[in-house]
């Protein structure tokens, strides 16, 4: 049975000032409180509320992470936020090449390469977003795309980075839409995304790294949908939009991990 880490995420794009993020963060942390066996609960809030949101979950086991981030460390870049900010608020995940992001703001598979270096430098976790559009889905070109996407991500990145990269498939239909990816079609393409990534590293003799790097799929999850998700052995974890804004639908989500979590350790 699975060692890989389950990761209940949720992203809350551009959603919650400062004041409604403190209402949200205090909810989750006071839902897990006491609790056995969580998965790992990562808050994504947008820039000005990462603040908020951290002292707000301080002494419960819930992480804060953010959206995007530049690659550099400081500089002439307008309207860009770096690592080693994000790092002195207590900031521990970031969000990599989310589809939004590749969509509306030219990230680029090189640029997403960038960041995933600055992530790993920073010690930052990334979860690197991969995942097609619908158009591509109906030319027949998921599997291309996934990989294409996760092989320039992992560009010269090092073996030893497997041990803290997470991957998210998100498909953009499937983001926002109602519109579910169906659990066994997720957990194939993740199977995809593994054996990818299994293959960019055989040469270095490093190709079981990939079993360890937790997978998550992301888009429409609720707290109808995630459990079939979950009982999916590629499926790490979830990366939620919409369901990540209140806490009475993200706590169930969180609940779905945590089952997951105790399953696996019955199995050991
Ligand atoms: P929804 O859960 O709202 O579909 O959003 C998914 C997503 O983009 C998370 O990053």
């Amino acid at each position: 049975m699975t060692k890989r880490k389950t990761i209940i995420a949720g992203n809350w794009k551009m959603f919650k000032t400062r004041k409604e993020a403190a209402e949200l963060a205090s909810a989750v942390a006071a839902g897990v409180k006491g609790e056995k066996d969580l998965p790992e609960v990562v808050l994504i809030p947008p820039f000005t509320s990462i603040e908020s949101a951290i002292n707000n979950v301080k002494g419960s086991p819930v992480a804060v992470g953010a959206q995007n981030m530049d690659w550099r460390e400081n500089g002439a870049f307008t309207g860009e936020v770096s690592p080693v900010m994000l790092t002195e608020l207590g900031v521990t995940y970031v969000l990599i090449g989310h589809s939004e992001r590749r969509q509306f703001f030219g990230e680029t598979n090189g640029t997403v390469n960038n960041r995933l270096k600055a992530a790993l430098e920073h010690k930052l976790t990334p979860i690197v977003c991969v995942g097609e559009t619908l158009d591509e889905r109906e030319s027949g070109l998921t599997d291309s795309v996934v990989r294409r996407q996760v092989a320039a991500a992992l560009a010269d990145i090092p073996a030893e980075a497997l041990a803290v990269i997470v991957v998210a498939y998100e498909p953009v239909w499937a983001i926002g839409t109602g519109k579910v990816c169906e659990a066994d079609e997720a957990n194939r393409v993740l199977g995809q995304i593994r054996a990818t990534i299994a293959d960019l590293y055989k040469e270095c003799g490093n190709s079981e790294l990939a079993e360890n790097v937790p997978l998550l799929y992301g888009g429409s999850v609720k707290p109808s949908n995630i459990e079939e998700q979950m009982a999916k052995p590629e499926i790490d974890g979830a990366l939620v939009g919409g369901a990540s804004l209140k806490a009475e639908e993200f706590l169930p989500l969180i609940k779905a991990g945590q089952k997951r979590v105790k399953d696996s350790l019955s199995k050991v």
